[in-house]
């Protein structure tokens, strides 16, 4: 169930957007990441659909384009019907593509940009579905808290200098969006807010051994790619700006033969489940579609060229496919079950995070049940 925005959010509210057409030779201001990080390296080595973990943040929309989405998100119609609370973050806007917003539908349905970020994958990628594009995070700071951050970051300026230590990393770690793995297999995160001002914002990641690797967040118009259902990550607080808006785009294995990992456990509660449940069953109908063809191909081969039919193989197929259905009934959880606005820990790795986690939630709930 949508709510309505905080105030300092309909504040930024855009009366009705203007009509563009997305045009890939000029919206589209590509520049590979400088680094990409694999799964080896943050030892995740044995886990996900591509080798690949997270890039640097890239270049990859033109101002035009990030001044377009921004105008479609921003739209009355958006706010009004597409926001949603949780205890993962404040204020977030979903499920309003195509709808509201066929600039930024079609931005992620070009070809040229899902080649662009399939190639960072490592895997060829298609969106996980149309409910998904494109998941807004939205922070919106007073000018109290302004004016507060500005004086704090002179000062660890100063510090920094005053103690021959400047490019230190920013030391505050709060987050933004808490400890989570995302429902789906790939997110590409897009900065749709100037953060030349800030200080902070970057993604932090849990490698398999626990420690925390940070990821500098992107430009505007830059984004990143992260492996993220299969990576345990936050988002961290930016300070020194008036808002900060990110663009989370997520995306499944174009082949309907890879995996297919997707959960539904961290959107459940921040969606209007029957749009969510539709887009989400009839995507994984049509891969089993896809794999039932692909097998009878096999099969009919097979018989052709008068070879024994292949009972372990089959056996092997239908167990797939059954885990497949399993996973889809544990998915589409009744209606009247699902808290809005409330995730638990079902989707977080580490036990430690795990318990961390179910405090706060049980926490939230209580909090919001008093309101
Ligand atoms: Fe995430």
């Amino acid at each position: 169930m949508s709510s309505a925005p905080p105030p300092e959010v309909a504040a930024l509210a855009v009366e009705v957007p203007p009509k563009l057409a997305f045009d890939p030779k000029k919206h589209i201001n590509h520049v590979p990441p400088k680094k990409i990080w694999t799964m080896t390296e943050i030892e995740r080595g044995n886990q996900g659909v591509s080798p690949n973990a997270v890039s640097e943040p890239f270049s990859l929309f033109t101002e035009e384009a990030v001044k377009q989405m921004r105008a479609e998100i921003l739209s009355k119609p958006v706010l009004e019907n597409c926001t949603y609370q949780s205890n993962l973050s404040p204020c977030q806007l979903r499920g309003y593509a195509p709808k509201y917003a066929p600039f930024v539908y079609d931005a992620w349905h070009s070809p040229q940009v899902l080649e662009i970020v399939s190639k960072i994958a490592g895997i060829d990628l298609v969106p996980v579905m149309d409910f998904e594009i494109g998941h807004i995070n939205i922070s919106v700071h007073s000018k109290e808290a302004q004016e507060e951050a500005k004086r704090a970051i002179a000062e660890h300026k100063s510090r920094q200098a005053d103690e021959g230590v400047s490019g230190c990393p920013w030391e505050d770690d709060t987050p933004i969006v808490g400890w989570h793995t995302d429902s789906y297999p790939f997110v590409c995160v897009l900065m749709l807010s100037d953060c030349s001002q800030m200080i902070g914002g970057e993604t932090a990641l849990r490698k398999g051994s626990g420690d925390i690797m940070k990821v500098r967040g992107p430009g505007v118009g830059n984004a990143v790619v992260l492996q993220g259902r299969y990576i345990e990550h936050q988002a961290l607080k930016a300070y020194g700006g008036q808002e900060r808006i990110t663009m989370v785009t997520s995306f499944r294995p174009k082949s309907p033969l890879v995996q297919d990992d997707t959960i539904l456990d961290t959107v459940r509660a921040v969606s209007n489940l029957p749009d969510l449940y539709r887009d989400y069953t009839e995507y994984r109908l049509e891969l089993v579609e896809e794999r039932v063809r692909a097998q009878l191909k096999k099969i009919r081969e097979r018989k052709n060229r008068g070879h024994k039919f292949d009972t372990p193989g089959n056996k092997a197929f239908l167990r797939e496919q059954k885990q497949f259905f399993e996973s889809m009934l544990k998915a589409l959880v009744d209606e009247d079950k699902v808290i809005p606005g409330y995730t638990d820990s079902s989707h977080l790795i580490s036990p430690d995070l795990k318990e961390r986690d179910e405090f706060f939630s049980k926490l939230y709930v209580a909090t919001r049940n008093k309101k």
